[in-house]
């Protein structure tokens, strides 16, 4: 059994909980887990990696319980240097899935299977600027595979349009892997990414910037053909 077998099946959106309300974090897991959510998506950013800082394990920690109770899965998208230090607190925090970047360490082989000893499943990301063939030699190892579509660091930009073609040659590369999409997605842009192949659609803004998460949710869905 490996660690991606806990992966939900089918396209999934995830909404990020980047732009939730923090005062009540876990309310707004539960809207949204409740309008059919399976992977909640967690972005960590260190102020090295990308400018801001925001998320720990501790607020992994504060919500894992109640994701797991609900069928669910916790998705963490480490933007942060040196992502090897990091990946045993949060796998212990409850994340299922950890996600590093390839441009923040020079032994992503190493991280991938440190994240693999700690029994989660692992992702890579690449961001807007850096090419496809950064994955070559890493995805056969890899659970998932992170296209960002836009500059990681902040909610709410805009999708890059060249990252729809990016997606299709990542999934060519690794079509066992999970294909995930992140940044500027709703319901305009999910049909894009959907069609060409995303499994998992990233929305934090179009969901949590809603007044109505859950029918904005319901609304991302139904654009991707998702679940
Ligand atoms: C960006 C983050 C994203 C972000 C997406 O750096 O990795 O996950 O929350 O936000 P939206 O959906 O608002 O573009
Ligand atoms: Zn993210």
């Amino acid at each position: 059994m490996t660690p991606a077998s806990a992966y939900p099946p089918g396209r999934r959106i995830a909404p990020s909980i980047l732009s939730a309300d923090f005062a009540r974090l876990g309310e707004q897991v539960d809207e949204v887990m409740a309008a059919g959510a399976r992977v909640i998506h967690v972005d960590v950013m260190d102020g090295d990696f990308v400018p801001p800082i925001t998320i720990g394990p501790m607020i992994v920690g504060a919500i894992a319980d109640r994701i797991h109770a609900a069928g669910g899965i916790v998705d963490c998208h480490l933007m942060i240097e040196r992502p090897q230090a990091q990946v045993g607190e949060f796998a212990r925090a409850g994340a299922d899935s950890i996600t590093v970047h390839a441009e923040a360490t020079a032994h992503v082989n190493r991280v991938v299977h440190a994240i693999h000893d700690c029994g989660c499943a692992a992702g890579v990301a690449i961001n807007p600027g850096t090419p496809v063939a950064a994955l070559d030699a890493i995805a056969g190892d890899c659970d998932l595979l992170l296209c960002m579509s836009v500059n990681p660091g902040w909610g709410g930009q805009s999708y890059i349009p060249s990252s729809t073609g990016k997606l299709a040659e990542i999934g060519a590369l690794a079509p066992a892997a999970v294909l995930e999409v992140d940044g500027g997605i709703d319901p305009e842009t999910a049909p894009a990414a959907a069609a060409a192949g995303s499994d998992w659609l990233v929305a934090g803004s179009a969901i949590f910037g809603k007044p109505d998460p859950a029918a904005a949710y319901a609304e991302i869905a139904a654009a991707a053909g998702a679940g």
